[in-house]
């Protein structure tokens, strides 16, 4: 029997994290055996977002070493640079013509990326605002006729010049509100449609390029982190339209695997974040590259709490949360498990024995990271070989898509 085939890929765009070995990398490790693997670097997805080449070509090779070093074995499984398999490109475009604006509009990593993800809550609180402000506005306003007409001999007299007076300038002050806040609304609207129009087509693209990737394989499993979920949907949906449109079940609808302790892990400065290449703190995470004293100093300052000794509460305590977590994907065990062996315990015991446990796991990798960056021509020609038995997979299944759509081949 055939073994179902995976695919997967982390963009090398630098700073490959904890969230990126513990939420992608190492989950993939224990799927060689028992699956048909392809483990591309994401080259075509990283200029989505402006790149410098010469950084881009590095950060490609890093992390090609640091899928080895994580412990995938090029022998078993295909490594290779997306761009070295001109299909993801092609079939991204006639996948381009089978997917509807309206689905990818609904992809909130587009929005968070175009720096719109917002926009709806900002949206919404100054539509209340105004709301509020043009209620309290007519119930002043029938409060003034109400008193002219209740009250029209004390008009004249100075209690009701004073009266008017004090409601005319509460009613003042309430139209400038008003309009302050239709200002507000028009401004970011402004600004929502000058930062929408500013986002690059490939960032908008991205998630056809992605279900691409996959369907270009008819890889049947995809292992990622969370936040790829509804990317993998998507994939899904497209396959479903492209089948449908050609009357066939050509494309398999491919199955995400989010698997391991750590599909998420937070930010070590913020534990409601996501730990991020692009956080513009380097102690907001520990990359693949951070020696013990980086990695022992970043856990040490790591966002905890005040409470007294170490319970796991994801909900209200999510920072002390995130560090048990990290602890139970590192040793194998649960965060309850942990927490309750921590217990009584004080935020810097329990954080020098977090510092440990990840110098003890990560300083392997990194030291065999360096030295497989040691040696380009051994790095490139695995890479090179990868893409030939992508390729080899790629080639039949898009020649068919190509006949399918009714190509003529010349
Ligand atoms: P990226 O860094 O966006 O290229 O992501 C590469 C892979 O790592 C994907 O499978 C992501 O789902 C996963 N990943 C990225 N950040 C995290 C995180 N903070 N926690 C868990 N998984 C993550
Ligand atoms: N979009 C993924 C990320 O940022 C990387 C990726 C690109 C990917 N193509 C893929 C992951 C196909 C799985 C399958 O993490």
């Amino acid at each position: 029997m055939t073994k179902p085939r995976i695919l997967s890929g982390v963009q090398p765009t630098g700073n490959l994290h904890l969230g990126n070995y513990l939420g992608a990398i190492r989950n993939w490790v224990g799927l060689q055996d028992s699956h048909e693997c392809l483990f591309m670097l994401a080259d075509l997805h990283a200029i989505t977002v402006p790149q410098n080449p010469a950084d881009l070509t590095r950060n490609t090779r890093e992390t090609a070493a640091a899928y080895i070093a994580c412990g995938i074995d090029p022998k078993k499984s295909a490594i290779f640079p997306q761009s070295a398999v001109t299909m993801h490109s092609e079939l991204a475009w006639i996948l381009n013509c089978h997917t509807p604006l309206g689905w990818l509009n609904r992809m909130t990593q587009f929005k968070e990326k175009a720096s719109i993800l917002e926009a709806p809550e900002a949206h919404k609180m100054l539509e209340d605002k105004s709301n509020s402000t043009l209620d309290a506005l007519t119930e002043t306003g029938r409060q003034l006729n109400e008193f002219c007409a209740l009250t029209p001999d004390l008009k004249g007299s100075a209690a009701g010049t004073e009266m008017l007076a004090k409601l005319s300038k509460v009613v003042g002050l309430l139209q400038k509100e008003f309009l302050l806040d239709q200002t507000n609304k028009k401004n970011l609207s402004k600004e929502i449609s000058k930062r929408t129009d500013a986002a690059q087509l490939g960032l908008y693209a991205y998630p056809v390029l992605m279900a691409a990737d996959i369907l270009g394989y008819h890889a049947t499993h995809v292992p990622v982190g969370e936040d790829q979920k509804q990317h993998l949907e998507l994939a899904r949906d497209i396959a479903g339209a492209f089948n449908r449109a050609y009357g066939t079940e050509f494309f398999p609808l491919p199955e995400p695997l989010i698997i391991g302790a750590a599909t998420r892990v937070m930010s070590l400065k913020d534990g409601t974040k996501k730990m991020s290449k692009s956080d513009p703190s380097d102690l907001s995470r520990i990359t693949l590259t951070d020696d013990a004293d980086a990695i022992a100093k970043k856990i040490r300052k790591a966002q905890a709490d005040s409470i007294e000794g170490i319970t796991y509460d994801e909900k209200n305590r999510p920072a002390v949360a995130n560090l048990l977590t990290i602890f139970a994907a590192l040793s194998d065990s649960t965060p309850e498990a942990i927490a309750s062996e921590y217990a009584s315990a004080q935020n810097s015991t329990f954080k020098n024995a977090l510092a440990d446990l990840a110098v003890e796991k990560l300083s392997p990798i990194t030291t065999r990271m360096r030295d497989l960056m040691d040696d380009h021509s051994t790095l490139d020609k695995l890479l090179k070989d990868g893409a030939n038995r992508a390729r080899e997979i790629a080639t039949p299944i898009f020649e068919e898509t190509q006949k399918m759509v009714g190509f003529l081949k010349v």
